[in-house]
């Protein structure tokens, strides 16, 4: 599906008051995502960080994790949102996470100035590893 300018706006204002429930007391760097499925359902996600730095899970991770959770149905949109004033793009492990469920997701990166950049997720990893490798 096309997101509309409306769903957008909604996406965002969930990705921007989850980004503010992040807990982030080591980076400082605060993330929300928002996802939108088939379901017709806005599933939010923030940054959890931990005192091992590497248990960290991000946002986008935290959501896909609540949809699955809560049976709330494919991913469609995922828009993130950054506290910098550049568009915030998924890390390489939440690409791949979100990989797994739908490839042609549109992911739509924020920035704090709400600076925009657009993509598919397949573009954001290409030659990517897939369930299809283990058939
Ligand atoms: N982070 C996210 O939540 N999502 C991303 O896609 C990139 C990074 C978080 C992880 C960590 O808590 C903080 O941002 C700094 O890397």
């Amino acid at each position: 599906m096309q997101p509309t300018d409306d769903l957008i706006a909604r996406l965002l204002a969930a990705a921007r008051s989850a980004q503010s429930h992040a807990y982030a007391p080591y980076s400082k760097f605060r993330v929300g995502a928002a996802i939108y499925t088939d379901h017709d359902h806005i599933i939010t996600g923030c940054n959890v960080e931990n005192a091992s730095y590497s248990l960290t899970n991000c946002a986008e991770r935290v959501a896909i994790g609540r949809i699955i959770v809560e049976r709330a149905g494919t991913p469609l949109i995922c828009v993130v949102a950054g506290p910098k004033p550049v568009p915030l793009t998924p890390c390489g492990a939440c690409r791949q996470v979100m990989l797994e469920f739908n490839k042609q997701m549109h992911i739509i990166a924020f920035g704090s100035d709400d600076s925009r950049a657009d993509f598919i997720l397949r573009d954001l990893l290409p030659a990517s590893f897939d369930g299809d490798a283990l058939t």
